[in-house]
C-alpha cells in the first residue's frame, strides 16, 4: 500500500505533518502564554491546518513537476506528448524515464538503419560511377585518337569508330540495367501477367542466343523433347529477360564445347520449375550467398573480360520475387551450375 502511494502524496503528507506539528506546538504555546485554556481549538486547528497544507502542497508539487516534465517533452519534440497527457502526472519520474528510454532505443535503431542505408547508397553510387567510367574512357580514348589524326587512315578510322560504338553500346546496356533495377527496387514495375507456353519462350531465347553460344561451341538444348506446350501465368517479357540473363551467364561462364540444358518440370499441383544447367566453371561455395547482390562478380577480372557489370542476377532475383516465386542455385566449383526458378501453371 505504502509503495503504491504516489510519491507526491507522501511528500505532501510528510511536509504538511511537519508544518502542522510546528504550528500546533506554536499555537498551544501561545494559548498557554496568554492563559487561554481551550482543548478543542488546537484539535480543530490541527485538522484544518493539516488538510490545507496537504492540498496546497500536493497541487503545487504536481503543477511544478508537470510544467517541468512537459518542458522536457516539448524540447524533445519527438516524444509523443499525447502519451504523456494520458497519465495523471506522477511525481516519481517512472513514466518519463520509461518514455525516454523507449525513445532512445527507437532512435538508436533508426539511426543504425539509416547508417546501413547510407553505406549502401554510397557503395551503390561508387559502383555505378566505376562501371560507367571504363566504357566512357574507352569511347573518349578512341575519339581523341581519331581527332589527333588517326581519322586520316581509312582503315583505322573504321576500326576505332567500331570500338567507340561498342563502348557506347556497353554504356547503354549498363544504364538500361540500372534503370531496370531501380524500377524493380522501388516497386514501380508493374507485371503484365499473361498465359503463355514456357517451352516456346525457352526456344525463342535459344534461337536469339544461338550465335553467341556458337562462338564458344556451346550447345543450347532442352533435356528432352517437349511435345506438348506447358502453359504458365507470368509476365512474358520479364521471364524472357530472366531466361536470357541465365542462359547468357551459362555461356559466359561455360567452357568451350560445353552444354546448357533447360528442363521444365511439374513441381507441385500449380507450379512448374525451370532449370538452367551448365557444365561450366561453377561457383565456389563462399561466393554463392552474395551472387544475387547488385554489382557482385565472383572473379572481377574474369567477368570484366566478359564485360559483365554484376547486375544480371540481381535483376533476375527481383523479377522472380516480384512474381512471388522462388529462385534457387546449386553449383559445384569446376563442375557446373544449376539455376532454377518456379512459375505458376495456367489453370
Ligand atoms: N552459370 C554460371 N556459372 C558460373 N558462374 C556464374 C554463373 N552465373 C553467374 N556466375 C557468377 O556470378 C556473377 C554474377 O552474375 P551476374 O549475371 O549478376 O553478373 P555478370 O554476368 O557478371 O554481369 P551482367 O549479367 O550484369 O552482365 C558472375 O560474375 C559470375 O562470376
Ligand atoms: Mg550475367
Amino acid at each position: 500500500m505504502a509503495k503504491k502511494l504516489k510519491r507526491s502524496y507522501k511528500f505532501a503528507l510528510r511536509s504538511s505533518l511537519y508544518i502542522t506539528l510546528f504550528a500546533t506546538v506554536l499555537l498551544v504555546a501561545l494559548l498557554y502564554a496568554f492563559g487561554i485554556k481551550h482543548v478543542e481549538l488546537p484539535i480543530i486547528f490541527t485538522a484544518i491546518c493539516f488538510l490545507f497544507c496537504f492540498f496546497i502542497l500536493q497541487i503545487r508539487v504536481e503543477r511544478f513537476i508537470y510544467q517541468r516534465v512537459k518542458k522536457i517533452y516539448d524540447d524533445v519534440t519527438l516524444l509523443d506528448v499525447s502519451d504523456f497527457q494520458n497519465y495523471p502526472i506522477t511525481t516519481d519520474m517512472a513514466t518519463l524515464t520509461k518514455e525516454i528510454e523507449k525513445f532512445a532505443t527507437n532512435k538508436k535503431l533508426e539511426i543504425e538503419t539509416l547508417k546501413i542505408r547510407e553505406n549502401y547508397r554510397k557503395e551503390f553510387i561508387g559502383n555505378v560511377s566505376h562501371e560507367l567510367k571504363t566504357p566512357l574512357f574507352t569511347v573518349q580514348g578512341y575519339i581523341l585518337t581519331l581527332l589527333d589524326g588517326a581519322m586520316e587512315d581509312k582503315h583505322i578510322r573504321k576500326k576505332y569508330l567500331n570500338r567507340a560504338e561498342k563502348g557506347v553500346e556497353r554504356l547503354i546496356y549498363i544504364v538500361r540495367d540500372l534503370d531496370m533495377i531501380t524500377k524493380l527496387e522501388t516497386g514501380d514495375l508493374n507485371l503484365d501477367r499473361e498465359e503463355f507456353n514456357i517451352i516456346e519462350l525457352v526456344q525463342s531465347v535459344f534461337d536469339l542466343l544461338e550465335m553467341k553460344a556458337a562462338k564458344k561451341d556451346i550447345s543450347l538444348a532442352f533435356d528432352m523433347q517437349y511435345a506438348n506446350p506447358i502453359l504458365v501465368v507470368a509476365d512474358k517479357e520479364r521471364i524472357q529477360q530472366v531466361l536470357t540473363n541465365l542462359v547468357v551467364n551459362s555461356i559466359k561462364y561455360g567452357r568451350e564445347n560445353g552444354t546448357t540444358e533447360i528442363s521444365v518440370e511439374n513441381l507441385i499441383r500449380n507450379k512448374v520449375i525451370v532449370r538452367i544447367t551448365d557444365n561450366g566453371e561453377g561457383i565456389q561455395k563462399e561466393n554463392i550467398p552474395r551472387l544475387f547482390e547488385r554489382f557482385y562478380r565472383v572473379d572481377k577480372s574474369g567477368s570484366r573480360r566478359e564485360g559483365g557489370s554484376g547486375l544480371g542476377l540481381a535483376i533476375v532475383k527481383h523479377i522472380i520475387e516480384a512474381h512471388n516465386e522462388k529462385i534457387y542455385i546449386e553449383s559445384e566449383y569446376g563442375v557446373g551450375s544449376e539455376f532454377s526458378f518456379t512459375l505458376e501453371k495456367a489453370k
